[in-house]
């Protein structure tokens, strides 16, 4: 639980690099967003909801004014930590202005604290155009969801020598360029730590490594409300979705055998007589 009484900003953010591991899960929605509020630092409104939500097989159709409203329920629902929204695919990799646009509504319009892009050394450039004028960037490298058909599908990344110095100098990149803090996502364990060390801003993994400044995941992964696939870095806390298939399976029995609704959830109903 964070005992704090305001929103985090993001020189909060980046004072924990090294300290206490920072907590960050999705959200998509209000009720979402509600629950997780008090117990996270970032609650990270990310374009996984197209595949959450939405059913999609990938991130990359999901669209700015969708991640907007997603971003306006979170915001609204949340007091305390800190809002990042995803910029989708397409909003910001034509040019660092078309970036700035994009980025200044999805501030602006949603209220959050920062937006979120994927990308290294490529997208330098535009996370400094952004940072200078004003919007937070929350970086991510390694698996790059958004990029999944030129790296050939979601697998872990790092593995050799070349990928691994590329990570690297993907983080060292952004990082210069005034990221405030980076997600590292799929990335092997050795390799996810040394980024951390060796980077200034914090690292936040998922599926990377314990030794990150911080760990998000999908928070429907986390309660078992997302079946699709289970990726191995998932540890799956509940499952939502058994005792949400158990709560229906008994209102429906009800509906049908007239058991509900009783009395105490109708208007002016007299009280059911019991027989025998
Ligand atoms: O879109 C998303 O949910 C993300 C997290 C998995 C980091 O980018």
């Amino acid at each position: 639980m964070n005992n704090i009484e305001r929103r985090l900003t993001v020189p909060d953010i980046q004072a924990k690099k090294g300290g206490e591991p920072i907590v960050c899960l999705t959200a998509y929605t209000a009720p979402t967003a509600e629950v997780l509020d008090r117990y996270v630092d970032l609650l990270l409104v990310g374009d996984s909801v197209a595949m959450v939500l939405y059913g999609m097989e990938t991130t990359l159709g999901i669209s700015l004014e969708t991640m907007i409203g997603h971003g306006k329920a979170v915001v609204r629902a949340s007091n305390t930590a800190l809002v990042a929204v995803d910029m989708p695919f397409g909003s910001y990799q034509g040019s660092k202005e078309e970036a700035f646009r994009n980025a200044a509504r999805i501030m602006s319009e949603t209220g959050c604290q920062a937006i979120k892009l994927e990308g290294g050394v490529e997208m330098e450039d535009t996370v400094h155009f952004l940072s200078e004028r004003g919007v937070p960037v929350f970086g991510h490298v390694g698996l790059r969801p958004q990029s999944l058909h030129t790296a050939g599908g979601f697998r872990s990344h790092g593995k050799d020598h070349r990928e691994a110095d590329q990570i690297l100098r993907d983080a060292e990149a952004i990082a210069q360029a005034g990221a405030f803090a980076i997600v590292i996502e799929g990335t092997v364990e050795p390799v996810a730590a040394r980024v951390t060390e060796n980077t200034p801003v914090p690292i936040i993994g998922i599926g990377a490594s314990p030794r990150c400044d911080g760990q998000v995941l999908v928070t429907e992964d986390l309660v078992g409300m997302f079946n699709t696939f289970r990726p191995k870095f998932v540890k799956r806390y509940a499952e939502l979705n058994g005792e949400m298939a158990k709560a229906v399976e008994k209102f429906s029995r009800d509906v049908r055998q007239r058991r509900f609704p009783d009395a105490e959830h109708c208007f002016g109903a007299e009280p059911r007589k019991v027989s025998g």
